[in-house]
């Protein structure tokens, strides 16, 4: 058993009622190797935010679960060293789906684990995510809960279309678990494609397509049963059409991927959400890099020659959404 405190992790309870009271969300940023941890340590010590790690399933077993939260441990020192005095980082699991899976993150370090029972009938959900809160709080560990279901792949649960939470559920639901924070659906999902163009309209100029708006009045519904009660949001890449014009100029194809504009999540992250996940934009900067240079310099085979201009650019990215986005920069 190793407890998150010995590694200089933090949980997020004290993060997120800062965020909820302050009008800013923490940026939750998913890691499977070191240059994205370099890129988002980087940017939160450079902009003072908080920042939670996330680790899924698939990546515990592509990076290996020992190595992965030794990097969180390794991210913590390599924070100070960059000048960020008491770094406040939560190394979470994100879509945990076992009480096992669960238990095993928080015997490893980790601070914050997520259950997510999302797809199972509601009272099977209480009950799994009863099990876990039960277990983590005794360390002290956070639990973040899920309830309504995200359109597309929730790692190996998958669900062609989107159920919105309940809101009449809400109160019921965080009573009965005792979870700190609770994921929510309103329209976004996970990936590159949140929306089909048919559910989009397009810019006549551009030509680009244009997203229909998240459900703010669930989001609105949500807030006012459970006040003050942290909320996250799954599935919140913007999808930068930046990268995807690159990726798709140096050879690759994402024909109309389409994200949750920025100006719906800055209107999300001033609410009671205060955790907002991003994993696929930070994937789209690392493959658009990646791309370029394979396109502009076919002869180049060091990895430090693409994966550093990768970093780079997640670099840039990761900051934007801590400063432009979220504004969760001088919080930490
Ligand atoms: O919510 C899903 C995250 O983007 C993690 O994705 O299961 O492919 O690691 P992954
Ligand atoms: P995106 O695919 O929109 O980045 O969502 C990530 C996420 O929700 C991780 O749990
Ligand atoms: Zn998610």
């Amino acid at each position: 058993m190793v407890s998150f405190k010995e590694l200089g992790l933090v949980n997020t309870r004290e993060m997120f009622a800062k965020a909820i009271k302050g009008g800013y969300a923490i940026p939750a940023f998913n890691f499977n190797n070191m240059e994205q941890l370099q890129a988002i340590i980087k940017a939160a010590a450079e902009t003072k935010s908080p920042v939670i790690l996330q680790v899924s399933k698939g990546a515990r077993n592509y990076a290996n679960q020992t190595l992965l939260r030794y990097m969180a441990q390794g991210a913590v020192e390599y924070a100070k060293e960059l000048g960020w005095e008491h770094p406040q980082i939560c190394l979470h699991l994100d879509h945990g789906d076992s009480f096992e899976l669960c238990k095993s993150c928080v015997d490893f370090g980790f601070s914050s684990v997520m259950i997510d029972a999302s797809s199972l009938p509601y009272e099977e959900n209480i009950a799994l995510t009863k099990k876990v809160v039960d277990y983590a709080h005794q360390y002290d560990v956070t639990v973040e809960a899920e309830l309504g279901v995200l359109a597309g792949v929730e790692d190996e649960v998958s669900s062609a279309v989107s159920h919105y939470t309940k809101p009449e559920e809400v109160v019921d639901f965080a009573t009965r678990t005792g979870c700190d924070s609770l994921a929510i659906s309103i329209g976004t999902s996970h990936g590159a494609y949140k929306f089909t163009p048919e559910q989009c309209t397009r810019d006549p100029k551009t030509g680009r397509l244009v997203p229909p708006p998240l459900a703010f009045d669930v989001l609105d519904a949500v807030m006012e049963k459970l006040p003050g009660f942290p909320i996250v949001l799954h599935g919140s890449s913007s999808v930068p059409q930046e990268y995807v014009d690159m990726i798709n100029k140096y050879g690759g194809k994402l024909p109309d991927a389409v994200g949750i504009p920025e100006e719906q999540l800055r209107k999300a992250a001033k609410s009671a959400v205060c955790k907002i996940n991003i994993d696929s934009d930070s994937r789209l900067a690392f493959t658009a890099a990646v791309r370029k240079v394979f396109a502009e310099k076919p002869a180049e085979f060091d990895p430090r020659k693409y994966c550093g201009p990768a970093r780079d650019l997640m670099t840039e990215l990761y900051k934007h959404k801590i400063i432009n986005v979220l504004g969760s920069d001088g919080k930490a």
